[in-house]
């Protein structure tokens, strides 16, 4: 059985005094919750994760950064590494979050180079894939996940690879309140299950945690977390709202 994993994507949201606000409603509304049912992330911006860490110090809430760069040092400005990420007290980073992909621009070599960073740096990451409306239009939708997850993955051993958790999140869903439909997510989900089996195995294909992104809310957590393949939720805008991020963590819960 794979423990629900529900993770908070700040973006370029809050600051020094809502982010830790947010974590102290967080703890609160975490309080009635039985933390053995559930994994908890919120990933806030860069400059604020150590705050953030310190306000969730002694709770089972983890921290993540939004991306790493794959050095481990030197001489590129503007980058953090994995090492300071995991220095500052995260645990997680999310690599080729669709706003990278398609506002930065990034490429599946550089999310590979990412990816393997993290794991090297004793990170969990957590991989973003997911297709363009367009291509979910031209029936590309398998083609383009199937892709983004071998690439996101390539030269990974399982028993690195079994550090990743895997977030499916088709753009068009994406901060646009239009919610892949369960079904639709169940589809991808599994293809990208079954996907895992050939890459690696069964069992590693078994435990392998894949959240579903874009619109998640109160009002359909439940229902999209009822699909067999989907094992968490990676929630944009309403992580910001705790009433709502704690309505979703409670909905992901099984009975
Ligand atoms: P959203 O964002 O919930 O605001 O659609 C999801 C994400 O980008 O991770």
């Amino acid at each position: 059985m794979r423990r629900p994993f529900i993770a908070g994507n700040w973006k370029m949201n809050t600051d020094s005094h809502s982010g830790p606000e947010l974590v102290k409603a967080l703890r609160q509304g975490l309080a009635q919750v039985d933390m053995s049912k559930v994994d908890v992330a919120v990933i806030p911006p860069f400059v604020y994760l150590a705050q953030v860490v310190n306000a969730a110090r002694n709770s089972r809430i983890a921290v993540g950064a939004q991306d790493i760069y794959y050095e481990p040092k030197g001489a590129f400005t503007g980058e953090i590494s994995a090492a300071m990420i995991k220095d500052v007290g995260c645990n997680y980073c999310l690599c080729g979050h669709s706003e990278r992909r398609h506002v930065i621009g990034e490429t599946d070599e550089l999310i590979n180079k990412k990816v393997a960073a993290a794991i090297n740096g004793g990170l969990l990451p957590i991989l973003c894939v997911g297709e363009l409306l367009e291509e979910r239009e031209a029936g590309k939708t398998n083609e383009i996940v199937e892709r983004q997850v071998r690439k996101g993955l390539e030269g990974l051993s399982a028993e690195k690879a079994a550090a990743v958790t895997l977030a499916y999140e088709p753009v068009w869903a994406i901060g646009t309140g239009k919610t892949a439909t369960s079904d639709q997510a169940q589809e991808v989900h599994a293809m990208i299950r079954e996907l895992l089996v050939k890459l690696y195995d069964k069992s590693f294909a078994d435990d392998m945690r894949i959240q579903y992104g874009g619109s998640a809310k109160p009002e359909n957590a439940a229902e999209l977390m009822a699909n067999e393949d989907v094992d968490g939720l990676l929630v944009g805008g309403a992580s910001l709202k705790m009433d709502d991020f704690l309505a979703i963590i409670n909905a992901s819960i099984p009975a």
